[in-house]
């Protein structure tokens, strides 16, 4: 069987963790490939609200097998904290839950580095999540990091504190005071070591492969979203991975040609956590209706979002990236009561408009002109089908179909895992 990904197509929190637990009853296997604990993925269903940062959001269901791919980067510490949440809930993660030897893990001094760089950026800083993202990567890429698979090695604590001198040592040419007790961020990474080494450890690009011949059902999860993608996001204001479709492929270690569907999650609107561009960002009272009825605050670090309208230039750059086959709009319910709604259709770039995706959509460079729409009073959260829709929601929907050319497959219509339309 082929693969199915789910990606988020704005800059994260778009809903994913939410339609991979719907979707989740589809597949045998949820995998993630990418990022780390700068994710915050929220699953709420029978009234109770889980968040999940490193493990694939199909945890909860006792039929599918999760996997950590080699494209993810893990923290123990929070891992063990995500595993404790899951022991409240006597989730069996021991047979269930499969990790690369191919992931990269973060290290205490990844984090300190992250907030030194954070800080040394002043005014220009990412608004990283400061969970040692960036660092973790760079020490992948640079040939330098720790793997899972580390762990089975003899050497691997001969490994671990030679990286650890290393970091100290580049620690020392940032002209910055972080305040921190290094024995004790230790002794906490050994005991996430510990909870870690509980849970089987796999070549996962052989494992999936191996499914893929047995015909087995995958969804490949990822994090963050397109417009925070390393190569195609808003550089540099991005994560440090790829998060568009080809990450899959690298972070699973799963040829192009075994890809089935591309699933592209996006907001009724806009939000942005962390510093960067944000041509539809809304400073009115508009933007914090969205803010206050959507709950715009951030899974993982607790940052209020910046919100603002739809930005379809945008999601169609985001469409074409990830090759997206069906689309799912989160949180049409959020949008009930607003008397017209706008949607950005083209960019005034340099003077001149146009409607691809620009190398800058700085402000200076960048403002946006919006197509209005009729909007909807109806409160959709306790609508269960399709026709219960009102027609100018529908009439938005199939506006993004027509600009998009794909087709809008769900639409979600509150937080929770039945709160969602299928068409
Ligand atoms: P993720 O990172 O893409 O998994 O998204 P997050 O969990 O960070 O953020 C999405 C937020 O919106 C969470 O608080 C969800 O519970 C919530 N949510 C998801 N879908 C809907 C929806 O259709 N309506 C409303 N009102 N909230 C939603
Ligand atoms: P999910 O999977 C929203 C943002 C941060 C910051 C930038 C870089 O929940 O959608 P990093 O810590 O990765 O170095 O931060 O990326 N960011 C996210 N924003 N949702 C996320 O994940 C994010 N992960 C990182 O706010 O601007
Ligand atoms: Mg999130």
């Amino acid at each position: 069987m082929a693969v199915d990904l789910l990606l988020g197509l704005q800059w994260g929190d778009e809903g994913k963790g939410k339609i991979v637990d719907v979707l989740t009853t589809n597949y045998d296997i949820i995998a993630r490939f990418q990022g780390g604990p700068n994710a915050g993925h929220t699953l709420i269903f029978d009234g109770a609200k889980h968040v999940l940062h490193t493990i694939p959001s199909g945890i909860f269901h006792k039929t599918a097998l999760n996997v950590v791919g080699n494209g993810v980067v893990i923290d123990p510490v929070i891992f063990k904290k995500e595993l404790e949440n899951l022991d409240k809930h006597n989730i069996d993660y021991i047979s269930r839950l499969l990790i690369s030897r191919k992931a990269h893990l973060i290290l205490p001094t990844h984090r300190l580095l992250d907030a030194a760089s954070e800080t040394a950026k002043g005014k220009a800083k990412i608004g990283s999540t400061l969970k040692g993202i960036g660092p973790t990567y760079m020490d992948k890429t640079g040939r330098n990091g720790i793997r899972v698979g580390d762990l089975e090695l003899d050497n691997w604590e001969e490994k671990f504190q030679h990286l650890t001198k290393k970091h100290l040592k580049m620690l020392s040419h940032f002209d910055i005071q972080l305040d921190y007790d290094l024995v004790e961020l230790q002794a906490e990474f050994s005991e996430g070591i510990k909870k870690l080494r509980q849970l089987q450890f796999i070549d996962s690009e052989a494992y999936l492969n191996d499914a893929i011949k047995e015909n087995k059902t995958i969804l490949a999860e990822g994090a963050q979203g397109s417009l925070l993608d390393v190569d195609f996001g808003t550089y540099p204001f991005v994560t440090s991975s790829t998060t568009t479709a080809a990450g899959a492929c690298t972070g699973l270690g799963v040829a192009p040609n075994k890809i089935g569907e591309v699933f592209g999650i996006f907001k009724a609107y806009t939000t942005r956590v962390g510093s960067g561009p944000f041509p539809t960002e809304l400073f009115d009272k508009d933007g914090a209706t969205m803010a206050k009825v959507g709950h715009e605050f951030g899974a993982t670090t607790g940052r209020a979002r910046r919100c603002g309208w739809l930005d379809l230039v945008a999601l169609k750059y985001a469409v074409d990236v990830n090759g997206v086959t069906q689309l799912m709009m989160m949180k049409g319910d959020v949008l009930s009561g607003f008397d017209t709604l706008k949607v950005c259709t083209s960019y005034n770039y340099k003077g001149t408009e146009i409607t691809h995706f620009p190398y800058n959509i700085e402000p200076e460079n960048v403002s946006v002109n919006y197509s209005e729409f009729k909007g909807w009073d109806e409160d959709l959260t306790k609508m269960t089908s399709a026709n219960q829709l009102p027609q100018s929601l529908l009439d938005y929907v199939a506006f993004i179909e027509k600009e998009t050319g794909v087709p809008v497959k769900i639409v979600s219509v509150g937080p929770d895992r039945k709160q969602t339309i299928v068409r």
